[in-house]
């Protein structure tokens, strides 16, 4: 594991209610303790909640980021949709984008560049979401993918400071099966290379989603180009993802 800061995002995708916010009280009272000074929370909950969780992580490091974003940077006739002022304007200060389940329901790789700047435009971090299918890595198209999706994703972007780029293989996502150790490691190098390539950057940051759990975490961390994981399911459960977060910095 990297020996800079890691990075643990809590991706909670179309789940909590308002009272889900209490459940988070431990790992607010873990943040304060010294072991944590080189770990970064950022909860991600849906849209509804974002107010709340900002409010409860109030003065403390744990930041809160939406799950999306619009393209536009403006307010607007667009129902059901929330721009990255609106995100901004609740104290949040990462938001995700690129996802795969949003590149499912349509986002392309210009929408993502869109919303990228946006997100910039406003000082938001980004969490940039890459990632193969399953078919597209049995067709050996991986490394294709990976960077059209970098290239189109992040096009005429010249400051890659506030973006964190999160590689999720999405035949990985839910279903319980991590990469290879050895493979992942590789291709944590690869995309590193490529973006190091693009930006004339070394210290681009990227991280590792998909089926993070306390069983396979100890295997993963072994990886010292990781620079964090970004954690759907087991990041639900507070006791897990802070099972997560110890095994990860013991
Ligand atoms: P998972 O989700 O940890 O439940 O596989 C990760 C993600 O989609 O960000």
């Amino acid at each position: 594991m990297t020996n800079n800061n890691i990075y643990f995002i809590a991706n909670w995708k179309m789940h909590g209610n308002p009272t889900s916010v209490n459940s988070i009280r431990r790992v607010i009272g873990l943040s304060k303790t010294k072991k944590f000074r080189k770990v970064r929370i950022i909860y991600c909950p849906p849209y509804t909640l974002l107010d709340k969780f900002t409010n409860k992580t109030k003065r403390t490091r744990i930041f809160v980021g939406a799950q999306n974003c619009h393209t536009k940077n403006e307010y607007g006739a667009n129902t059901g949709s929330i721009n990255t002022k609106m995100i901004k304007s609740v104290g949040c200060k990462y938001v995700i984008i690129g996802h795969s389940e949003n590149r499912i329901e349509g986002d392309t790789d210009q929408d993502i560049n869109y919303k990228i700047k946006s997100a910039l435009k406003e000082k938001l971090n980004v969490i940039f979401c890459i990632g193969e299918t399953l078919d597209e890595k049995k067709k050996n198209k991986t490394q294709k993918i990976l960077k059209k999706q970098i290239s189109k994703g992040l096009y005429k972007i010249k400051n890659t400071k506030n973006i964190l780029v999160a590689y999720e293989p999405v035949w990985s996502i839910g279903t319980g099966i991590i990469p290879k150790i050895n493979d992942l490691q590789n291709q944590i190098k690869k995309i590193k290379l490529y973006l190091s390539k693009i930006f004339k950057k070394k210290d681009i940051r990227v991280l590792y989603g998909g089926s993070v759990n306390p069983k396979n975490i100890k295997s993963l961390k072994k990886i010292y180009e990781i620079n964090g994981f970004l954690i759907g399911a087991a990041s639900q459960n507070s006791k897990k993802f802070i099972d997560i977060i110890n095994k990860t910095i013991n």
